[in-house]
């Protein structure tokens, strides 16, 4: 076995000998090579890296000149290095490299994939205030929304990564920003995935290069991969379905009412638990046909996650409408009109996390 350790930098050069430096003294095996793929950084990172091979003789830089992103400087890596167990890891020493061993050994001992995780047990981030770990939360959760191949980690953002080399064999890389890890899992060949828990260090010297420009590129970059994924076209369904339902909701409301004599409300009821039942079929025949358990009870059990979640949209959108109405002043169309819309998110995030969440 090797390894290749792919480190990105720009505007290391405080950083790259101590990094040097640890990878050389705690990695416990002979066959590894660190790459070092630099941006023509101002601060000539790649001259430190280039002054340091000699007394490191694992160590290879490349300096790209004309590129700057993060994600290309790794594949770059990735295609220059010789190894057939590939890490990807930061330069500002925030991953901790002793864990290099204990993610070799996860590795040989049968895993495709092993992440670096701040979010389990033991995980952690040091530094960071409220808001940004708000913001790093959100982001995964959209990741596991819209990239489904993302749960199988708490941490799909982490930085710091190993995997086997056939993992991204076949498969063609085109990501932009911040993220590769997202993509090597929503495209990567790859069955076994753990998390390694590793406490996410503050950054000594030099800062981060990470603005807020970051995170429409994030977006932009988690809808071009469920585009490929479907996942889109999956939510598409699910829009189709929930407009059928309204029909059935107003179709059952007045037949009941005007050609049964029903009185009205017992007839909206109906309405109400009759469209949950049609869009439940329809959604599980259709929308998530990929997502499901064989079995009657596996259905039944469906049956009643998706009436759980129903129901409370009902009173949930009451709620939206007359909040935005009786404290902001919103007219109470548009009022109600967010509330459909927020009630149509709580129902697509809860059916695809609870009802039919992604078989592991
Ligand atoms: N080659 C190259 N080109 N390297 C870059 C570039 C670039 O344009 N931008 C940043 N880097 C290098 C940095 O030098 C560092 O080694 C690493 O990429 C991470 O950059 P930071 O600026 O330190 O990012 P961060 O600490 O905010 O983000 C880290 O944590 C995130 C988790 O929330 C990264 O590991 C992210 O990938 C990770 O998602
Ligand atoms: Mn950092």
């Amino acid at each position: 076995m090797r390894l290749s350790i792919i480190v990105p930098t720009y505007n290391e050069r405080d950083n790259i000998p101590i990094l040097i430096k640890k990878i050389n003294d705690t990695i416990d095996f002979t066959d590894f090579e660190v790459i070092i793929v630099d941006d023509n950084s101002p601060d000539e990172t790649w001259r430190v890296a280039e002054k340091m091979k000699k007394e490191y003789p694992f160590l290879r830089v490349i300096r790209r000149i004309n590129e700057r992103d993060l994600s290309t400087a790794v594949i770059k890596g990735f295609r220059q290095s010789k190894g057939n167990i590939l890490a990807v890891m930061d330069a500002d020493l925030q991953h901790p490299p002793k864990k290099i061993n204990d993610m070799v050994k996860k590795i040989l001992a049968g895993n495709d994939i092993v992440i670096g995780s701040r979010y389990v047990k033991r995980g952690e981030i040091e530094e960071w205030g409220i808001i940004r770990k708000i913001y790093s939360k959100a982001a995964t959760l959209l990741a596991h929304l819209f990239v489904p191949q993302t749960r199988i980690t708490n941490d799909p953002l982490s930085g710091f990564f190993m995997m086997k080399r056939e993992v991204i064999k076949d498969i063609q890389l085109t990501p932009i920003g911040y993220k590769i890890l997202l993509e090597i899992l929503a495209k990567g060949m790859f069955k076994k995935v753990t998390d390694e828990p590793i406490i996410f260090k503050k950054r000594e010297k030099g800062k981060s290069s990470l603005g807020l420009g970051v995170i429409w590129i994030y977006i932009k970059h988690l809808f071009r991969l469920s585009w490929g994924n479907r996942e889109i076209i999956r939510i598409l369904k699910f829009t189709a379905v929930g407009l059928t339902g309204v029909f059935v909701n107003l179709g059952v409301l007045w037949a009941l009412t005007d050609l049964g004599n029903v009185y009205y409300v017992l007839s909206a009821i109906c309405g109400i638990e009759i469209s949950i039942i049609s869009n439940f079929l329809l959604n599980d025949l259709w929308t998530f046909k990929d997502r499901k358990k064989k079995g009657i009870s596996y259905w039944i059990n469906r049956l009643l996650k998706f009436n759980i979640i129903s129901l409370p949209s009902f009173p949930m959108q009451l709620v939206v409408m007359g909040f935005l109405n009786e404290i902001f002043g919103i007219y109470y169309l548009l009022a109600a009109f967010i509330g459909i819309v927020v009630v149509y998110i709580w129902n697509f995030v809860a059916n695809s996390f609870w009802t039919w969440k992604e078989p592991r």
